[in-house]
């Protein structure tokens, strides 16, 4: 069966580990041919699982908040690939759990300079190649986070919430120009981010406690996230334009009530 992305070249940030690394893969496995850029050398690494599964990779150490390297992906997959179908603004910091009062202006700088001016510089430069192509998609990863409040801190919530509006006023400036661009938004998921957290829960005996709240009572893994990307990426999502879908097990599709739990109920 051919893959979902044969022929489709693409550029993934923060693939060095968790959701990207995760896609990465998975879009190689579907025959896209990849650039992929993260600030850790683990993006190697990444480049490495491609190709000894077959896969066509170049990997950058590279800052994906800096106009100047985000132009370096652009321009490699132009070379590599003679240009490019899809665009994956993935790369995030989260800014730990620091409360309003101890967040500095410098702090709030360095994550809106990653988590939104890095998905909007994404955006411009890939937007103009894949432009030229007629059709394709750009993709960035938001959060529940940028919802509503409860999945981060400040500085963290608003950059995904400037994601959202993002992806909403490039689809809108992108018309007639065939490029589609989308969110996800994550609920909690297994990665490096969230490392310390399943840690500390696993090191306490207390791991059933992280998906509680969680309709299907548990975190996410990165591949689930992936396979949204994948059909966000894929042309089976050709009518699917400036959404933020959301990906978190049904944790966001309540308020804070008392359960009713049928499941638990029903004969
Ligand atoms: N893990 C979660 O629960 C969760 C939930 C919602 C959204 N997200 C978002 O998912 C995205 C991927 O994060 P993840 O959970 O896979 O975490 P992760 O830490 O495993 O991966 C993030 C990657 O981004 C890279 N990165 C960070 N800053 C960068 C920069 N300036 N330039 C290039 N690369 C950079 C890191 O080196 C890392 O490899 C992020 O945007 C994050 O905000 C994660």
């Amino acid at each position: 069966m051919a893959g979902r992305l044969e022929g489709k070249s693409a550029i993934i940030t923060g693939a060095g580990s968790g959701i990207g690394r995760a896609t990465a893969l998975l879009f190689a496995r579907n025959g896209a041919r990849l650039v992929i850029g993260d600030k850790a050398e683990s993006v190697h690494e990444t480049a490495k699982l491609i190709r000894d599964e077959g896969g066509e990779v170049s990997a950058l150490q590279m800052n994906a908040g800096k106009e100047e390297d985000v132009q370096k992906l652009v321009e490699t997959a132009r070379l590599s690939y003679g240009g490019l179908d899809i665009a994956y603004a993935n790369a995030g910091i989260s800014g730990g759990l620091t409360g309003l009062f101890e967040h500095t202006a410098d702090d709030w700088q360095q994550i809106l300079q990653v988590n939104l001016i890095g998905p909007f510089l994404l955006i411009k430069h890939a937007g103009q190649q894949i432009m030229k192509k007629g059709s394709g998609s750009i993709i960035c990863t938001a959060s529940v986070a940028g919802i509503r409040s409860g999945a981060g801190c400040p500085a963290y919530s608003a950059s995904k919430a400037g994601v959202i509006n993002l992806v909403q006023t490039a689809a809108q400036q992108l018309s007639g120009t065939g490029v589609r661009v989308n969110a996800i938004c994550p609920g909690l998921i297994e990665t490096g981010m969230t490392e310390r957290a399943f840690t500390y829960a696993r090191e306490k005996g207390v791991e059933e406690k992280i998906g509680r709240l969680n309709p299907l009572r548990r975190a996410g893994q990165p591949q689930e996230i992936a396979f949204a990307a994948l059909f966000l990426a894929s042309d089976e999502s050709s009518y699917v334009n400036g959404q933020a879908i959301v990906v978190d097990g049904g944790l966001s599709s309540s308020h804070p009530v008392t359960r009713q739990e049928t499941g638990k109920t029903a004969a």
